[in-house]
């Protein structure tokens, strides 16, 4: 779907509709009832999703999630991102998956519906995802910030995996990728406990990469994005195709795609340009070529 803005004046005219209609904010040309859409930075080249379901503390009901697939699309598809934050409030990024939407549900509607399978999105997106984890990062709320390549948090968020205490288990690969990022014994006191970590104890885990003050997280995850924005974007998905293969490969399986892939950038105009803009001492002009 492409993505365009439209004329101020239109954009107006659409939001005032659509707020009266239910929506709270409109961008890619979809409203969205659970989530704010913007671009963002200077160069408005950073797709910024916001959860916005505060009565629920960003419970992922699947309405939410959904929305948050078509606005990854929107943002894949716009030549202009180049990186894309997601964020939720100060008291919640997200406190998991929507309980009262599961509650009753039956092994059979799960089993049948793959329940929970579309989040993937967030994980398979080619654009590199910040999540900016300000207060409760709670099982699917962890879950999905985790399936963002890199984590900001806040210096009083809490990331948990908490599905044990409603007699259940992690179910958006909570125990795989807090294993892969945090070590055995710590996942699984998590996972077994329920217990929480905070900010500090998930970045001295290596489950965020900053700790910023509150205030200070969102306008630092956009600037994180801004900088990986101002490169090539074809050169920054070979990046992330490349680490991302470190979880599903073998040592000598993985540095050989990262041969291919780094033999692949000699194919790009953009890599002769930094190289080049590097001996010339001026600043590389990256046209994602
Ligand atoms: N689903 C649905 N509603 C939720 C929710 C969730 N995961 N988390 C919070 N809410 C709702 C509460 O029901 C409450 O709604 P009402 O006002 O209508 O009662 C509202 O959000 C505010 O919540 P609290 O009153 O509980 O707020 P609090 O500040 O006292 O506590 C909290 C905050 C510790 C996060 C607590 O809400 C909590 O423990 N939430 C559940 C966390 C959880 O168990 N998450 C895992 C869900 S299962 C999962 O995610 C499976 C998976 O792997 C994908």
């Amino acid at each position: 779907m492409a993505m365009f803005f439209r004329s101020a004046s239109l954009v107006v005219r659409q939001a005032t509709a659509l707020s009266l209609a239910g929506a709270r904010r409109y961008s890619t040309g979809a409203p969205y009832q659970y989530i704010l859409v913007e671009k963002k930075g200077e160069k408005q080249d950073v797709g910024f999703i916001q959860l916005n379901r505060p009565k629920a503390l960003n419970a992922l009901c699947d309405g939410l999630m959904k929305e948050v697939s078509q606005a990854l699309d929107a943002f894949e598809e716009d030549s202009q991102v180049g990186a894309i934050v997601i964020t939720g409030s100060e008291k919640a990024f997200a406190a998991g998956a929507d309980i009262k939407e599961m509650q009753n549900r039956t092994f059979q509607e799960c089993y049948s519906g793959n329940f929970l399978s579309h989040w993937n999105k967030v994980s398979t997106v080619k654009k590199p995802v910040i999540a900016a984890v300000n207060g409760f990062a709670l099982g699917g709320g962890c879950e999905l910030a985790m399936m963002c390549d890199i984590i900001y948090a806040g210096e009083k968020a809490q990331f948990g995996q908490p599905e044990i205490l409603l007699g259940t288990i992690p179910g958006a690969g909570g125990t795989q990728r807090l294993t892969r990022a945090v070590g055995k014994s710590l996942a699984m006191e998590m996972v077994l406990t329920g217990d929480r970590v905070s900010a500090q104890e998930a970045k001295q885990s290596g489950l965020v990469s900053k700790v910023f003050p509150i205030d200070q997280l969102v306008p630092e995850a956009i600037k994180c994005g801004e900088k990986i924005a101002a490169h090539s974007k074809i050169i920054v998905a070979m990046g992330k195709e490349a680490v991302n293969a470190a979880f599903e490969l073998t040592l000598t399986e993985g540095n050989r795609l990262e041969k291919r892939l780094f033999h692949s950038t000699f194919a790009t105009d953009d890599r002769k340009e930094g190289m080049t803009a590097f001996v010339e001492k001026r600043k590389a002009s990256f046209q994602d070529k």
